[in-house]
């Protein structure tokens, strides 16, 4: 029987080309047809590796899950933006690599980000999804947000709605 391991771990600056990767592709998966090509192409395309690589040196941010030694997905977290909201944490991404969607990793890497926040003193949890994005808004009801607030991002001159799910 092999055992594979399953680990959620810092990221670390030679992490940086495989994180890219995986956020071009989960970005394409997730907000393709959402986002206007144009838009979207230009968001992927200014997070390659040298991006991600200070995005890591520069603050212990960024989390990433691996099966097997290999990375399966990351999630960025950090302090919410929101000043209207009272929770003090915030997971700003969550992505999983599409082939190992739906297998329970996502599950793993939002408790370990959770835990880690409040780890650093920080109470409560908030996540923004856009409402057009049915696989995240099932997701983060299910993980038990509560949808407490609504937002409106512009992208290309398109108008997309937000929603803040938070956890206390
Ligand atoms: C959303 C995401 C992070 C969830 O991670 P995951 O590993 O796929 O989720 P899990 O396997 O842990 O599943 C947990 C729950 O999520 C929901 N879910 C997962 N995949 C789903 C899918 N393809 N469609 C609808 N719901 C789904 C289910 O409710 C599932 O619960 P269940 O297993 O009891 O049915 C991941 O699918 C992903 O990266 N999606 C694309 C990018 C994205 O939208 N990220 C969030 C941006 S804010």
């Amino acid at each position: 029987m092999t055992t594979v391991t399953i680990d959620v771990r810092r990221a670390d600056p030679e992490d940086a080309a495989e994180i890219a990767a995986i956020h071009h592709e989960a970005w394409q998966g997730a907000y393709c047809g959402i986002i206007p090509h144009r838009a979207l192409a230009s968001m992927i395309n200014r997070r390659g590796p040298d991006w991600w690589a200070s995005a890591i040196k520069r603050a212990a941010s960024v989390l990433v899950i691996e099966v097997g030694g290999r990375i399966a997905g990351y999630a960025t977290i950090g302090r919410s933006r929101s000043r209207d909201l009272k929770q003090q944490g915030e997971i700003y991404e969550l992505y999983v690599k599409p082939e190992y969607q739906g297998t329970g990793l996502g599950t793993r890497l939002f408790a370990a980000a959770r835990d880690r926040l409040s780890g650093h003193g920080l109470k409560g949890l908030v996540v923004w999804a856009l409402e057009d994005n049915d696989t995240a808004t099932t997701f983060y009801h299910g993980m038990g947000g509560r949808d407490i607030a609504e937002g409106v991002e512009i992208f290309d001159q398109k108008a997309l709605r937000k929603v803040a799910f938070v956890w206390n």
